[in-house]
C-alpha cells in the first residue's frame, strides 16, 4: 500500500478547550500511530489573522498550540510540524489559486455567507465587518492542502465545504495546466464526539462555555462543577442520554466505565457525585500533558527549535514543487 499524506491545521485563535482535544488533537495523535500515514500538522497562524489582530495575543497563541501538540506526544521525527507563515510558497500558491477560483464559489463559503446573512438580517451593509482575509480564507486553506499533495484532511464536519472547495480549485488547475495536484479528501471521524459545553450547547470559544484544556486542577474542578444539570434529586432515576455530564464523560472513559455510569444514572445518582467522577477522569488523563505543557510554554527556545526544524523540512518539499508550478503557469 502506498503511503497517504495526511494534513491538518489548527488556528491559534483561543484557549484550547477539551472539545478541541477530543475532536482534533486526540484523533490526530492516534492517527500518527497508524501504518502508511505521512502526517503533516501545522499552526494556521495567518488564518488566525482574520480575527486575531493583537500582536501579543497572536504571538502567545502560536506557542500555546506548539506546546499543546508536544505535550500530547507529537513526535517531530514522525510528524512534519510547522508554522504556516514560515512557508512563503504557500502564499505564492494562494495567489495563483485565487486567479483560478470563481468568485461565486467563495460567495457560497459558509463562514463568509453566515456573516453576510447576519448583516442583512440586521439591516447592516452586507459586507460590514468582512475583511478580505475572511473572504479568501478557503483559498489559503486550499493552498495549505495542495502545496503538500495531501490525500486526506482530518477535520470536523464544519470544514467539509472547505475541502470540497480545495478539490474544485485543484481540478480547475489540473484541467488548465495538466495534472499537478492530488485531489484531497476530508477524513471525518464519525465516531468523534461533539463535546457539549457548560450550558449544553456545542463547546466553543465563541459561546464562552468551555472547559479549558490546561486549567490548573482547582480551576478544572470548579469549571466542571459549573456544568448545568436539571433539578432532579440524587435518588431520582435519570436518563444518561440527555445529560451533558454523561456525554462528556463518555468521551473520556472506556466502554465498561461508561456503561456502569449509565447504570448508576438509571438507579439514581447525585449530579455532585457525577461531577466529581468526571473531574477525576479528565484530570487523570490531562495531568501529565498539563505538566509537560507548563514546562514547555516557558521554554521558548525549545519551541522555536521545533518550529525551525519544521520550516526546513516543509520548504524542502514546497520549494521544488513551487518551482514546478511556476513552470506550469508559464514562468520559466
Ligand atoms: P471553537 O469552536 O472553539 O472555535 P475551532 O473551530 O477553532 O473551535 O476548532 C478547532 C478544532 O477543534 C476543529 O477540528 C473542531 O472540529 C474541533 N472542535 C471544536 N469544538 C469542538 C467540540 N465541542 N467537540 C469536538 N470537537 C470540537
Ligand atoms: N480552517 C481550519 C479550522 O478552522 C484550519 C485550517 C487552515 C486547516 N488550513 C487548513 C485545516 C488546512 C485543515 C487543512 O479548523
Amino acid at each position: 500500500m502506498t503511503e497517504k499524506i495526511v494534513l491538518t491545521g489548527i488556528k491559534p485563535t483561543g484557549d484550547l478547550h477539551i472539545g478541541n482535544y477530543v475532536g482534533a488533537i486526540r484523533p490526530a495523535i492516534s492517527l500518527i500511530k497508524e501504518p502508511d500515514i505521512l502526517p503533516r500538522y501545522f499552526i494556521a497562524d495567518y488564518h488566525a489573522l482574520t480575527t486575531v489582530q493583537n500582536r501579543e495575543e497572536l504571538h502567545d497563541r502560536i506557542y500555546q498550540i506548539a506546546a499543546a501538540w508536544l505535550a500530547f506526544g507529537l513526535d517531530p521525527e514522525k510528524v512534519l510540524f510547522y508554522r504556516q507563515s514560515d512557508i512563503p510558497e504557500i502564499f505564492e500558491l494562494s495567489w495563483i489559486l485565487s486567479c483560478l477560483s470563481n468568485k461565486g464559489l467563495l460567495n457560497r463559503a459558509h463562514a463568509y455567507k453566515a456573516k453576510v446573512d447576519d448583516n442583512i438580517a440586521n439591516d447592516r451593509d452586507q459586507d460590514n465587518g468582512v475583511n478580505m482575509g475572511l473572504f479568501n480564507y478557503p483559498i489559503l486553506m486550499a493552498a495549505d492542502i495542495l502545496m503538500f499533495n495531501t490525500d486526506l484532511v482530518p477535520v470536523g464536519k464544519d470544514q467539509i465545504q472547505h475541502i470540497e472547495i480545495a478539490r474544485d480549485i485543484a481540478e480547475h488547475f489540473n484541467k488548465t495546466y495538466g495534472a499537478t495536484f492530488t485531489l484531497p479528501e476530508a477524513l471525518i471521524e464519525e465516531e468523534t464526539a461533539v463535546i457539549p459545553g457548560l450550558d449544553g450547547r456545542k463547546m466553543s470559544k465563541s459561546y464562552g462555555n468551555v472547559i479549558p484544556l490546561f486549567a490548573e486542577e482547582k480551576q478544572l474542578r470548579k469549571t466542571i462543577f459549573q456544568i448545568k444539570t436539571d433539578s432532579k434529586t440524587p435518588e431520582e432515576p435519570k436518563n444518561p442520554k440527555t445529560s451533558t455530564l454523561f456525554e462528556i464523560y463518555s468521551a473520556f472513559a472506556d466502554k465498561t466505565d461508561t456503561n456502569s455510569l449509565a447504570k448508576r444514572y438509571e438507579e439514581g445518582i447525585g449530579y455532585g457525585e457525577v461531577k466529581q467522577i468526571l473531574f477525576d477522569t479528565i484530570n487523570e488523563q490531562i495531568q501529565e500533558p498539563r505538566r509537560l505543557y507548563n514546562e514547555l510554554i516557558n521554554d521558548i527556545p525549545r519551541l522555536d527549535s521545533l518550529l525551525q526544524r519544521g520550516v526546513e523540512r516543509a520548504r524542502d518539499y514546497a520549494q521544488p514543487f513551487m518551482q514546478e508550478i511556476r513552470k506550469k503557469i508559464g514562468r520559466y
